[in-house]
């Protein structure tokens, strides 16, 4: 039991699985030294969960299991997204992304534009929410490198057809990479059978690890260029950044507290079974959907097919700005959301939601309850009240 209803999974799941809490504890009181740098025992056993989670983890994202190497850490999504984008696109290259992407996505992507002679196209969603797999393909050209893709939105909670996407890509000879920050522990993912090049993670979200932890799967015929350089802990004499993985893409003492909360966190999810995770969010989901539909003046977007669907969602109450929505949510309800853009301008441009400052996301998390979605209902409902035509 929380003390507020904690409805902002999508920004970070919150609480944490106990064992997760446990496990970290315990792991880094007894084992909180430099992983891979020092020769002692202690040293040896804390890389081996470094070692043993790239393994573990390329087996979950269905990547190459020959290649564990190439399962590099980093510390979230944003930073991994930052390594994939500068280290594959050259000046003269053309990426083909979406509207639905996360600034982790736009930003790099919008400087390489400016200052590096790269070509970008974005792609809108339709109706519901999707990009169409067919909107790729028409939008390839001689010079596209990449196509990158939010596999989850956070602001619509839409699923992206990764697989429909990845055939496209394949059949046109184009790299595949896809933002699983939403997605990662709730939505299975095999990156062999969807063709998926080059994914990137985040340990905070579903994967029910720590903030600061995250990183990169790249299969093994992908190439992507070191962008940054600095300390690996082998071959201290070699005056450049190695270039083999896990090296290529990984700078400094990792964060190992966050690694042993992402191990507890697999632990977890072994489990539990991701289906009946999402099963759990979907189901309050739909309730809480179908609450906000009866409410005169609420408008829900992108929840016409929950078949694909995370369980965020976000809505507006007509005639009250978000975030004074956000803020009546909070004071007077105990009810933690996220308002505004949440880091993806483009879904509310295309939306026409920039005006009004975005909307009101509601993110439910595999620890939530029915109480806590009726009291969200009646929470919007009596706010709703309020709102003038
Ligand atoms: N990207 C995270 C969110 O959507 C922080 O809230």
């Amino acid at each position: 039991m929380t003390d507020i209803i904690y409805l902002d999974n999508a920004a970070t799941t919150w609480p944490k699985p106990e064992s997760v809490y446990q496990f970290a504890h315990e792991f880094y009181c007894k084992m909180g030294v430099n992983p891979g740098r020092s020769g002692f025992d202690k040293a040896i056993e804390a890389g081996n969960i470094l070692e043993d989670l790239r393994k573990r983890l390329t087996l979950f994202f269905g990547g190459d299991e020959e290649t564990p190497q190439r399962l590099c850490f980093g510390y979230n999504a944003t930073d991994a997204l930052n390594l994939i984008i500068q280290g594959l696109l050259r000046p003269g290259d053309h990426v083909v992304t979406t509207n639905l992407e996360h600034n982790s996505v736009i930003r790099p992507i919008n400087h390489l534009v400016r200052d590096a002679g790269v070509e970008a196209t974005f792609i809108p969603f339709n109706g519901a929410g999707f990009i169409e797999p067919d909107a790729i393909r028409k939008a390839l050209k001689p010079n596209t490198r990449l196509v990158i893709v939010n596999h989850g939105s956070n602001v619509l909670g839409t699923v992206q057809p990764v697989f429909e996407i990845g055939a496209v890509c394949k059949e046109r000879g184009v790299l595949f990479a896809i933002d699983t920050a939403q997605t990662a522990g709730v939505i299975p993912i095999n990156m062999k059978e969807m063709n998926i090049d080059v994914l990137a993670f985040t340990g905070h979200k579903s994967l029910m690890g720590f903030t600061g932890i995250g990183g990169l799967c790249v299969r093994k015929h992908v190439e992507i260029a070191q962008t940054r350089a600095g300390g690996t802990g082998v071959k201290s004499a070699y005056p450049y950044h190695l270039e083999e993985y896990p090296y290529r893409m990984e700078y400094g003492t990792p964060n190992l507290l966050g690694v042993a909360s992402l191990w507890a966190g697999q632990d977890w999810l072994d489990r539990e079974g991701l289906k009946n995770i999402w099963n759990h969010e979907m189901k309050l989901t739909r309730k809480l959907v179908a609450g906000f539909k009866e409410i005169p003046r609420v408008k829900v977007y992108g929840c016409e097919d929950l078949e694909h669907h995370l369980s965020t969602i976000t809505i507006n109450i007509e005639g009250i700005e978000a975030g004074n929505v956000g803020i009546m949510l909070d004071v007077d309800h105990n009810i933690a959301t996220r308002t505004g853009l949440h880091c993806a301008p483009l879904v509310h441009e295309q939306l026409g939601l920039v005006p009004t400052h975005g909307g009101v996301r509601f993110a439910i998390g595999a620890f939530n309850t029915e109480q806590e979605v009726d009291a969200a209902i009646a929470a919007v409902a009596d706010i709703a009240k309020l709102s003038r035509k």
